[in-house]
């Protein structure tokens, strides 16, 4: 593999830090609703030259039990609008629903954010897997996994399609003329389809990246499928670098089905580093997190993330053996093959998924840390990081003051941001305005 690929990085931000009980150390941030603290996130990724800052987003809230950033969180696209204004260069990544949201707000939305920002809106495009949020919706019920896909899948060419129905001079705003847009370069969508029916256009001129970047996290086969075919950037979800090795091979083998090639996709690991000035002192924080943690807590995570209540499991015992649910592979895949791998009883799993939700943990020195996303990145296993700091500010700065400039050294990550859009700095190409999508509008 070249060295001249730059490693990609994503912060997952949560206010409270991502770590279920970051917040509770001094001097940790312990808010995920203040502008102040995520400005400072903001800044530090800047500093950091990170591709993007990610905001996740949940439908409903479960006050007992849950990471304190999905008891209490802001809506995305309004958090990132108001990050727009304090960040020149770095990506501004959130989630919407493709079960409970609508496409023609959803292009709105992540087009006026690019719009503002200038070319660095994302949209992490997820079907949804808690079906708690069916009753915050009006809905009978929620719809089951394959048929979540299906519906995203249709959700996302509706999306597409309204992005393309402008060119991009259409509109002149021509001061002699009086002609302000060119009705000739605004096409409708006339869209008919199983679930959604769209005349478009849409009410807002073609945005500087032409399509924002799309993100998406499935890794269900039709999870995979839909980011195969749709998505710029994929997160995974990890615990070991040879299944990682072969998810990546195996995905990449997808793109070409699509059309598309494999490094116009990126896929980004999520990892939650604890960094110390040495491997021992690293661990000793991830120790001293975990020493909060309460079972009956970590239960229920771990019943989330694998779609099973295990309550009347006893801890100490083997994880059971359980067929997956309607809920999200991704966790359940990942973490069931890790209980197997090693052998874990329910408390060694609900340790690994209480401290990252089930994301990937690491621990060490900077120059550790920095050793192992280089093989992970040499090898064949990841493109880059989603960065999930257990708590802001002091281990986001760790990373970025300590780990980054080894990667520098190293000829493995960037000096200077490449471009000013995001597409321009992740690589990739800015998808042209199709003529004809449907009848020029009136
Ligand atoms: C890094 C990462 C971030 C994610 N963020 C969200 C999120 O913000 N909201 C959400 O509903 N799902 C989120 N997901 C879940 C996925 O989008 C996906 O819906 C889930 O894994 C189910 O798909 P699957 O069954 O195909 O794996 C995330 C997953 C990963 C790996």
């Amino acid at each position: 593999m070249s060295r001249s690929r730059c490693m990609r990085f994503a912060v997952f931000v949560q206010g409270t830090g991502n770590h279920i009980a970051g917040w509770r150390l001094p001097g940790a941030s312990d808010n995920g609703e203040s502008l102040a603290v995520m400005q400072n996130i903001a800044a530090t990724a800047e500093r950091g030259l990170f591709d993007l800052l990610f905001v996740s987003d949940g439908l409903a809230t479960k006050v007992k039990g849950d990471h304190p950033s999905f008891v209490a969180r802001l809506e995305p696209t309004t958090l990132l609008a108001a990050l727009a204004v304090t960040t020149r260069h770095l990506g501004l990544g959130g989630t919407m629903s493709t079960t409970y949201s609508d496409p023609f707000t959803t292009a709105r939305a992540f087009a006026s954010l690019d719009h503002l920002s200038q070319g660095r809106a994302a949209w992490n495009a997820v079907t949804s897997s808690a079906a708690a949020a069916a009753a915050n919706f009006s809905r009978a019920g929620h719809p089951e996994h394959d048929h979540r896909y299906e519906i995203a899948e249709e959700f996302v060419d509706v999306v597409k399609g309204l992005w393309d129905c402008w060119e991009d001079d259409a509109l002149p705003r021509n001061r002699e003329t009086g002609l302000f847009v060119d009705p000739a370069k605004v096409r409708t969508l006339d869209h008919v389809g199983r679930y959604f029916q769209v005349k478009g256009p849409l009410n807002m001129s073609r945005c500087p990246s032409g399509h924002p970047v799309i993100i998406q996290a499935g890794a269900s086969a039709a999870g995979q499928n839909f980011a195969a075919r749709t998505a710029d950037v994929v997160f995974t979800v990890v615990q070991d670098l040879v299944e990682a090795r072969r998810h990546y091979a195996g995905f990449k083998a997808l793109l070409p089905r699509f059309g598309r090639q494999p490094e116009h996709c990126h896929l980004l690991p999520g990892v939650m580093p604890f960094i110390a000035e040495s491997d021992a002192a690293a661990k000793a924080l991830l120790d001293q997190l975990q020493g909060f943690l309460d079972a009956e807590n970590a239960l229920a995570l771990v019943s989330a993330r694998i779609g099973h209540d295990l309550s009347g499991y006893p801890l100490d015992g083997p994880v059971p053996e359980l067929p997956p649910t309607d809920m999200s592979h991704a966790f359940a895949q990942t973490l069931m093959s890790a209980a197997r791998r090693d052998n874990m009883t329910l408390r060694d799993l609900y340790n690994l998924v209480a401290a990252a939700r089930g994301h990937w943990v690491i621990y060490g020195s900077p120059t550790r840390i920095a050793d192992i996303m280089e093989e992970w990145f040499l090898t064949g296993a990841a493109d880059g990081f989603v960065v999930l700091p257990p708590w802001f500010p002091g281990q986001f700065d760790a990373f970025v003051d300590q780990v980054i400039p080894i990667l520098q050294q190293r000829g493995l990550y960037r000096t200077a941001y490449e471009g000013t859009t995001l597409r321009e700095n992740l690589g990739l190409p800015r998808p042209g305005s199709h003529r004809g999508v449907g009848a020029a509008a009136q």
